[in-house]
């Protein structure tokens, strides 16, 4: 029986995985000794961002050392508390065991079988008088003679009665040939002294880099044509044309509807709700096209064919996207509630721009989430990375849907706040009611204490707080009755 090849992004979950777990031994070891648990975590974080920057290891190399350097001393769990000074003629010995205990017990987990050498002989020194086995030279696994490196570092910089800087590095260079691999040394004092923060996160910054990569590689494959991006529903489209002709029946836009079941079924749900009440019960694409209206209809078939991009499967992803989805409903209700107050041309134009103003968000969330390291990646991390993407991926994917400059220049516009009389008032409204649900708490952002009248978009348009009001109670309602809905 032969082996599959592992694929790379089954190591990196599995790695996940392992941090997992190595972090409830450390913060178990944190509990007996808090200063046991801070060495580890220095240790493991230095130990990681030197072989990655000297480019000492191979690929998850520099994972793998973090971990071990978590790890190395668990095996002094059992070993009297690192503040409590210790009685050197009866602890040595049991002291002198701990690489040894853990090993023990961290190989009854196998995942943590590769980390193992570097946790057993971290203490084994350079010319061979270490412990446990008195290896010596290149015959110490490269990673316990990286960690017994920077454990000794650690010991002369940051531990109790450590040595200032200077002095701590002189000591180093010291011990290079005796404990220490004297082929270390030199690169780890360049190391320290290059500016990198040695003190940083090694796992926040992997992440950090992993999404920026990932981001990078999506905008890549986005402007090349390689990845496609999701249709507008064709329903939309069509819809557009029977209302645009003037001798349109609701007949014939009942038609069109109800090719799509699904969709008639939602569309006959929102008319039946309470902010669309009226006589008679709504049964069919024919009752409900009357009780909203025309227009409505349009804008809310527009929305339903809408919803179908805000779908992820990862649950994490989901609660995203629901968000995102509240965000662009409410946006689109409250952009079209202010262009109709104001007699604005085409309010189901401005509404449609209000609900796709932020689909660079769905793209890039979409595409990050086939990914198979996007499962482990926090929601700040992928929601910082989106904000910096999303305008100009918006942009290109309206222009392939062939909606026209204009609306282009809406997605491009939403968050500037460069508007002048000049800019076009569905970019205004638009921008407006970006505002107005960011500050309604339907948005990632925080809503801040922004007066809506002053908001720039408003100043232009020359809404009155009167009017934003009413379209703030509505959107709420809205919001409530019927986001679920669709
Ligand atoms: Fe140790
Ligand atoms: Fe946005
Ligand atoms: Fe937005």
């Amino acid at each position: 029986m032969t082996l599959r090849p592992l694929n790379p992004a089954d190591i990196e979950e599995g790695l996940q995985r392992l941090n997992e777990i190595a972090q409830v031994i450390v913060s178990l070891l944190g509990e007996v000794s808090p200063r046991r648990r801070e060495h580890s975590e220095r240790v493991a974080n230095l130990a990681a961002q030197f072989a990655e920057s000297a480019r000492l290891l191979e690929e998850t190399g520099p994972y793998r050392l973090y971990l071990a350097g978590l790890l190395h001393d668990v095996g002094h769990i059992a070993s009297p508390p690192m503040e409590e000074a210790a009685d050197p003629a009866k602890d040595e010995t049991r002291l002198r065991r701990h690489p040894v205990a853990a090993v023990q017990a961290l190989s009854k987990f196998q995942g943590f079988a590769p980390l193992l050498p570097a946790v057993r002989h971290h203490h084994e020194r350079f010319d061979g008088t270490g412990y446990p086995d008195r290896k010596a030279g290149e015959a110490i696994p490269l990673e316990a003679r990286i960690l017994r490196l920077v454990d000794c570092w650690d010991g002369l910089a940051a531990g109790p009665g450590s040595l200032e800087r200077g002095a701590a590095l002189a000591r180093l260079r010291e011990l290079a040939g005796g404990e220490l691999d004297p082929g270390l040394v030199e690169p780890f004092v360049r190391f320290l002294e290059s500016g990198e923060p040695p003190a940083g996160d090694f796992l926040a910054r992997k992440e950090a880099s992993l999404i920026r990569q990932s981001f990078a590689g999506i905008l890549q494959k986005f402007s090349s044509g390689k990845l496609v991006p999701p249709a507008m529903p064709q329903v939309v489209f069509e819809l557009r044309n029977v209302i645009k002709r003037q001798d349109s029946s609701v007949k014939d836009l009942a038609d069109v509807l109800e090719k799509d079941p699904v969709l008639s079924l939602r569309l006959i749900a929102v008319a039946r709700s309470p902010i669309y009440k009226g006589y008679g019960e709504v049964k069919s694409v024919q009752a409900a096209i009357p009780r909203l209206g025309f227009k409505e209809t349009l804008s809310i078939v527009v929305a339903i064919a809408n919803k179908s991009l805000y779908e992820a499967r990862h649950p994490l992803h989901r609660v995203l996207m629901d968000k995102l989805w509240v965000h662009a409903l409410a946006s689109a209700y409250a952009a079209k509630l202010v262009a109709q107050s104001l007699l604005l041309e085409d309010p189901e134009g401005i509404f449609l721009m209000g609900l796709t103003h932020d689909v660079g968000k769905v793209v890039l969330l979409r595409a990050f989430a086939d990914l198979p390291e996007s499962a482990t990646v926090s929601p700040e991390t992928i929601l910082s990375a989106i904000q910096d993407a999303h305008q100009s991926v918006g942009v290109m994917l309206v222009k392939r849907w062939g909606f026209g400059e204009e609306f282009a220049r809406g997605i491009a516009l939403h968050e500037k706040d460069e508007l002048t009389a000049d800019t076009h008032p569905a970019i205004l409204a638009v921008h407006l009611a970006n505002r107005l649900t960011r500050r309604m708490g339907y948005s990632f952002f925080d809503p801040g204490a922004e007066e809506p009248a002053a908001i720039v978009s408003a100043r232009l348009l020359g809404v009155s707080s009167e009017v934003l009001e009413k379209v703030e109670a509505r959107v709420r309602e809205i919001v409530r009755d019927v986001a679920h809905l669709f």
